[in-house]
C-alpha cells in the first residue's frame, strides 16, 4: 500500500486503536428527506465533534458541511436508484474519482447487491472503482447492501458478500451485524465496520449491537439511523464512541447516553 492510501486509511481508522466511528448520513441518495435528516446540516453539526469520518454524498458535503471542518469524508459514489423506483439494486457510479480528489476525501463508498438481478453490475462497479482508487491512493469501502430484503442478513450470506467484496479489492467492507458475526470477520481479510440498520426498539439495543460487533472483531461502526433518529443523538454517538475507542461495556455506554441528556 502506497503512502497516500495508508495515510487515508489512518485518517479513518485511528492509529491508536485501529478503530473508527463513522457517521452515515448518505441515506438521502435513494430515500430523499428521510425522517431526522430533512435538514442534513442541522443533523450533522452537533455530531461532528464525536465523528471520525462522515459518510455522505457530494451534494450534502458541498452544501451542508463547512470546508473548515476537520472531519474525514467517505464519499458515497454509487446510486442511480430510488425507494419508489423499480429496483434498489440497479446502481451505477455517480461521482468520478477526480471529484473525490477535488473533495479531498479519505475513501469512496459504493454498494454491492449480491444475489440480486444486478449482482454482476454492482460487482463490476466495485472492481472498476478499486482500479480508480488504487491509481489515486483512495481506499474503497464496499457496502454489502440488501435493499428492502433485511431478512437476508445472516452469517452465511454476509460472509459470502464480505469475502467477495474483499476479493475484488475493497479496502474496507461495511456490513450488518448478525449471529456468529466473528465468522464473518474471520473470513474477510480487510477491516469490517457495521451499519446499524433501521432504528432499533431501544437505545440499549443499539448499544448492544455496537458492543457485540466490536467484541467480535469489527473495526468500528458506520451507523446512521440509530444515532440521528435517536431522541438523544449526541448521547448516542458519545456512548458508541466509548464502546469503539474506550472499550466501554454496555452498562458504561448506557450511563454515558443517559448522562448526556
Ligand atoms: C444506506 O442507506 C447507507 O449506505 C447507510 O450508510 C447505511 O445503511 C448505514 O446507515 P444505518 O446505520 O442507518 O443503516
Amino acid at each position: 500500500m502506497d503512502w497516500g492510501m495508508k495515510n487515508r486509511m489512518n485518517r479513518i481508522f485511528k492509529p491508536q486503536d485501529g478503530r473508527t466511528v463513522m457517521l452515515a448520513v448518505d441515506h438521502g441518495y435513494f430515500l430523499g428527506p428521510i425522517s431526522k435528516l430533512e435538514d442534513p446540516k442541522k443533523t450533522i453539526e452537533p455530531l461532528l465533534p464525536y465523528t471520525d469520518a462522515l459518510m455522505l454524498t457530494r451534494g450534502v458535503l458541498r452544501n451542508c458541511v463547512s470546508a473548515a471542518s476537520n472531519v474525514q469524508v467517505v464519499l458515497r459514489v454509487s446510486g442511480g436508484n430510488s425507494i419508489v423506483g423499480k429496483s434498489l439494486s440497479n446502481e451505477g457510479i455517480t461521482a468520478s474519482i477526480k471529484d473525490a480528489v477535488r473533495l479531498n476525501v479519505c475513501a469512496v463508498a459504493l454498494s454491492v447487491y449480491i444475489g440480486t438481478e444486478h449482482e454482476h453490475q454492482t460487482l463490476l462497479n466495485l472492481a472498476k472503482l478499486v482500479d480508480d482508487g488504487e491509481e489515486y491512493g483512495i481506499p474503497v469501502l464496499a457496502v454489502t447492501a440488501v435493499g428492502k430484503e433485511l431478512e437476508k442478513r445472516d452469517c452465511k450470506y454476509l460472509s459470502l458478500c464480505c469475502r467477495i467484496a474483499a476479493e475484488l479489492g475493497a479496502h474496507i467492507v461495511k456490513t450488518y451485524y448478525c449471529d456468529d458475526f466473528e465468522k464473518v470477520v474471520k473470513s474477510c481479510p480487510v477491516p469490517l465496520v457495521i451499519a446499524g440498520g433501521p432504528k432499533l426498539n431501544t437505545p440499549l439495543d443499539a448499544l448492544e449491537l455496537a458492543y457485540n460487533a466490536v467484541q467480535c472483531g469489527a473495526k468500528g461502526v458506520d451507523m446512521g439511523r440509530n444515532i440521528w433518529q435517536s431522541e438523544n443523538p449526541v448521547g448516542m454517538i458519545k456512548a458508541i464512541r466509548a464502546i469503539v475507542h474506550e472499550n466501554a461495556d454496555v452498562k458504561k455506554a448506557q450511563k454515558i447516553f443517559s448522562d448526556s441528556k
